[in-house]
């Protein structure tokens, strides 16, 4: 088996409030980038603006060996659908990556299992998309031992008609505690561990063992440059997905580097 390649993305957000402090973050993150990086470089780096930030980010971060993604997609391809965006549109922009099922989505927007299935369907057939699928469980589901059957419904559901080349070469899971977003609670290297092993014991049912064991695992809540390390360390976290510590360049470039 191929050792899984890591993957920090930084997810914006409904951030920076003006295209001018995007454009300085931006900037920052290309200085701290460019010197020292390449795409060959060990770790995989993606960003996520919100979506009149792409266009401008695709540009400011040529060369740097950052990918740029979005943080959700519309339903449709093509058509009489008002206030709508198309996998075709960001992937002819330069955006390499989409999030989709992120808990916000889930529980902010009413974004369903289905409605995420239907998503990710749609942005496999553009070519050149990869899609970064979020799963995690409420406080209430983990304290009542249901991470591993909730995690499960989710990622079951997500996939369902996805071949396993998709899953293997074109998605990355993140894991992410409802209960660890943004609140600085983040879960123990051992319970991020264990929830991420049950993510693999899912994709090793659905898949068999040899995708699963390509699939990366990307662990979301509440990262910092201080807790980093010890989350790399386990065994089945293959990356991070950082909300409020990628809104600063230093951070989220220590957060890259490790620590
Ligand atoms: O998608 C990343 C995220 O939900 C985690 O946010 O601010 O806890 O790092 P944060």
């Amino acid at each position: 088996v191929q050792p899984r390649r890591s993957i920090v993305a930084g997810n914006w957000k409904l951030n920076p409030a003006t295209l001018t402090e995007a454009t300085t973050l931006l900037r920052l993150l290309k200085a701290n980038f460019e010197n020292h990086r390449d795409a060959s470089s060990a770790t995989e780096v993606v960003v996520f603006p919100p979506f009149p930030f792409l266009g401008v980010a695709v540009q400011e971060l040529q060369g740097t060996g950052i990918q740029v993604g979005c943080q959700t997609i519309g339903t449709h391809e093509q058509g009489a659908f008002t206030g709508e965006v198309a996998p075709s549109m960001i992937q002819s922009m330069g955006v390499t990556y989409v999030m989709l099922g992120h808990s916000e989505r889930r529980t902010l927007f009413g974004e369903s299992d289905t409605a995420v299935n239907n998503k990710l369907q749609l942005c496999l057939a553009q070519r050149g998309l990869q899609v970064i699928l979020c799963v995690g469980e409420t406080l209430q589901e983990y304290e009542t031992n249901l991470l591993a059957s909730v995690v499960d419904v989710q990622l079951k559901k997500a996939l369902v008609g996805v071949s396993s080349q998709d899953v293997l070469e074109r998605i990355v899971v993140a894991y992410e505690p409802v209960w660890a977003i943004g609140t600085g609670k983040t879960a123990t290297p051992s319970q991020a561990q264990a929830a991420h092993e049950a993510v693999r014991a899912t994709l090793t049912a659905l898949y068999g063992s040899h995708v699963a064991q390509g699939v990366r695992i990307q662990y979301g809540g509440s990262v910092t440059p201080d807790n980093i390390d010890a989350l790399m360390a386990q065994p089945d976290v293959d990356g991070a997905l950082v909300g409020g510590a990628s809104l600063t360049a230093d951070s989220f470039t220590r957060i890259v580097d490790g620590g």
